[in-house]
């Protein structure tokens, strides 16, 4: 059934149909339609617009589609346009006339706003609640490691010595930062769009702070062309995902190098990980591979957005409908991505004699030597370039600084003394870098409490 058939005298061609509907997909939010449905006619009733006997047989009709929906009984079927006009010619087959008043002082154009809204605001949600369950498990490796050494890099190439806590500690803070986004998202799109008409408002006396407070809004949109064609909210949140799945990506790409025959740093557990038809040693890291690829979908969706939304003159138009395939698609890959990747890490163990080894054996602790020199006195560019000798000394030899004989040591500058292999062990490598921000320990043991009072908050 159509909406608007008045002024047509003939049928629309099929394939202008089938480009044209959307029921397809915007099937998705049919509970918000009707949801935002149910609150419409309550402030009409509210306002004297229809009748309450009105409201009781159109709220309990579009509550018998939702629960017909739900069970099974009631098949979004296509045939319709969208899911506003299905939701409507349902509910007049089954009350009858009443269900004729469902749209009054409303147009697809603030309602489509609205459900778009209401579904995209539970996903913010959603989605933040996802995070806080990542944050839960890097937050307990955290805490469990802070005495795990390995290296920490610069252009992939060992520097100085870290720890595990301190490495996902890094992680931590930027999906600290991603919800901190997606609540800003949440409290600036939470404004009702519904009431602001096709464009211009109705002139029916509505009272749209009403329907927004029903709805949980902090209050109603203040310009109706705006309100119908406002989808920043949406680009804000794919922006949002984007950096979420910027961020997935980095990680799983350090996972996939730790996991590698050279590194050996992690197992992943065979529930996380799958083989080759035909290699039979490999176990692989696919999840991280796959969360890795799928960050260019999500890229996409936001490009895409932009790029629809770009030369759009005010106020509807029907581009914006491709606003919601991308977004969803964006939506479900994002979610899916956090969840598998946060039961990928969760499961997944650590070889912490290999990461000790491999911080021991790449000169991360040629600056502390640097250091030690200063503190004897020695201008810190001389001490550099001591050092410098020292690493190639060592390299010639094939050994690490710590193997160094004390002979050895004196015959390059004869500032070394005995306290030198104190000075550069790994232990104090990391423990005296002690600043808030850094790997020691009673520092990361500051960070982990501040980070265990904000995921209880
Ligand atoms: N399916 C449409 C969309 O998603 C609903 C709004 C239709 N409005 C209109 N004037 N044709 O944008």
């Amino acid at each position: 059934m159509k909406l608007w058939g008045g002024r047509f005298t003939k049928e629309t061609n099929q394939l202008v149909h089938n480009f044209n509907e959307s029921l397809s997909f915007d099937q998705k939010f049919y509970k918000e339609d009707i949801e935002g449905s149910i609150a419409h006619v309550t402030m009409l009733a509210a306002q004297g617009i229809i009748s309450n006997e009105d409201k009781f047989a159109i709220i309990g009709g579009l509550n018998s589609i939702k629960d017909d929906i739900e069970n099974g009984t009631l098949e979004i079927g296509p045939g319709h346009e969208d899911i506003h006009s299905f939701v409507e010619a349902n509910l007049i087959e089954r009350i009858g006339d009443a269900g004729k008043r469902l749209h009054t002082g409303r147009s697809r154009n603030d309602q489509v706003a609205l459900d778009m809204k209401l579904y995209t605001r539970n996903q913010v949600a959603e989605m933040d609640e996802l995070l806080k369950d990542l944050l839960k498990v890097i937050h307990r490796i955290m805490a469990e490691n802070l005495d795990t050494y390995m290296p920490g890099f610069t252009h992939l190439q060992k520097a100085q010595p870290i720890t595990l806590a301190h490495h996902f500690g890094a992680y931590f803070e930027m999906f600290k930062r991603d919800r901190s986004r997606l609540s800003d998202i949440y409290d600036r799109m939470n404004y009702s769009p519904i009431g602001s008409g096709a464009l211009a408002g109705t002139t029916y006396p509505l009272d749209r702070e009403l329907t927004a407070s029903l709805l949980g809004f902090t209050g109603a949109t203040l310009n109706s062309m705006d309100s119908v064609s406002d989808r920043d909210y949406l680009i804000e949140f794919l922006s949002a995902m984007a950096t979420i799945m910027m961020h997935l990506s980095r990680f799983s790409e350090e996972i996939i190098i730790w996991n590698t025959n050279e590194y050996r740093f992690v197992n992943i557990d065979d529930s996380y990980s799958t083989g080759s038809s035909i290699m039979p040693q490999k176990k692989n890291p696919d999840i991280a591979e796959l969360v890795r690829g799928k960050t260019g979908r999500v890229y996409g969706a936001l490009i895409s957005l932009l790029t629809t939304m770009k030369g759009l003159p005010l106020a509807y138009n029907k581009d914006m409908q491709d606003d919601k395939e991308f977004t969803f698609d964006a939506i479900d890959t994002t979610k899916g991505c956090i969840k598998l990747f946060t039961g990928m890490i969760e499961t997944m163990t650590f070889n912490k004699d290999n990461m000790e080894a491999s911080a021991k054996n790449g000169f991360t602790n040629a600056t502390d030597a640097a250091d030690y020199l200063v503190k004897k006195n020695v201008p810190f560019r001389d001490a550099h370039g001591i050092v410098g000798q020292l690493v190639l000394f060592c390299e010639s030899k094939g050994i690490a600084l710590d193997d160094m004989t004390l002979e050895e040591y004196k015959a390059i500058s004869p500032v070394f003394e005995e306290d030198i292999y104190e000075a550069i062990s790994l232990k104090t490598c990391v423990e005296k870098r002690l600043t808030i921000g850094a790997p020691g320990k009673t520092a990361m043991e500051q960070v982990v409490k501040i980070n265990e009072e904000y995921l209880n908050k």
